[in-house]
């Protein structure tokens, strides 16, 4: 069984979409440990509830400062033993000590394209107001590993989203959640449980 972390902010739909998968079999072999909020509101955390997933809040404003913080944050990771470390809409940077710990098991979901709209100050409505703002035609999403950078791991999946006539950024961000996200995630991580990632040189490789 793989066991999954999920670190949220949130709404928490990404981390749904993960649980729905689990309990339907379309994620084999995954079990969902524990998700970890850095918002005591998040609801997220709600649905963790509903579905008997430990639920647990590392707040930076508990802390009396970054270093206390991310040393309390890694203990509730290491706490959960992952295999793997899903950031689903998670918007705190994570810390170094981290990303090196658990070096390729760290995923991420970003609603664009990677390469466009991403990296520092891109994230949940702002990156589909800068899409907009910009006029493309196709955005989308792409899940990809985490390094040291922001948005800058190796690519896993990504999926293209069109752009309609009349899009506000709130019905960009469904459309791209419901087309791409809600379905991208759940497959990177049943292709986690299934073995079947590969990383070399810094790249992605899918076996088959
Ligand atoms: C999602 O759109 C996710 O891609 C985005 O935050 C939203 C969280 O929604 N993440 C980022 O922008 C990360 N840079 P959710 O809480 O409903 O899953």
């Amino acid at each position: 069984m793989l066991r999954v972390l999920v670190c949220v902010s949130g709404g928490g739909t990404n981390l749904q979409a993960l649980i729905d998968g689990v309990e339907s079999g379309q994620i084999r072999n995954t079990e969902i440990v524990r998700v970890i909020s850095n918002n005591r509101n998040a609801y997220a955390l709600t649905r963790a509830k509903a579905h008997g997933i430990e639920g647990v809040c590392v707040s930076p404003g508990d802390f009396s400062d970054r270093e206390t913080f991310y040393h309390a944050f890694l203990q509730a990771v290491d706490e959960a033993s992952p295999d793997l470390i899903v950031l689903a809409g998670f918007l705190v940077v994570v810390p170094e000590a981290m990303i090196q710990k658990y070096r390729n098991r760290i995923i991420n979901i970003h609603p664009s394209l990677i390469p466009s709209f991403c990296g520092t100050g891109y994230y949940g409505l702002k990156v589909h107001e800068k899409a907009l703002e910009r006029g493309v035609q196709i955005t989308g999403a792409t899940v990809h590993m985490v390094d040291e950078g922001t948005d800058t791991g190796p690519i896993l999946l990504q999926k293209a989203v069109r752009v309609e006539p009349g899009d506000t950024p709130r019905t960009l961000q469904r459309r791209v959640m419901e087309e791409a996200e809600w379905e991208l995630l759940p497959q990177a991580v049943d292709l986690f449980a299934c073995g079947k990632i590969i990383v070399e040189h810094g790249r992605i490789m899918i076996a088959q």
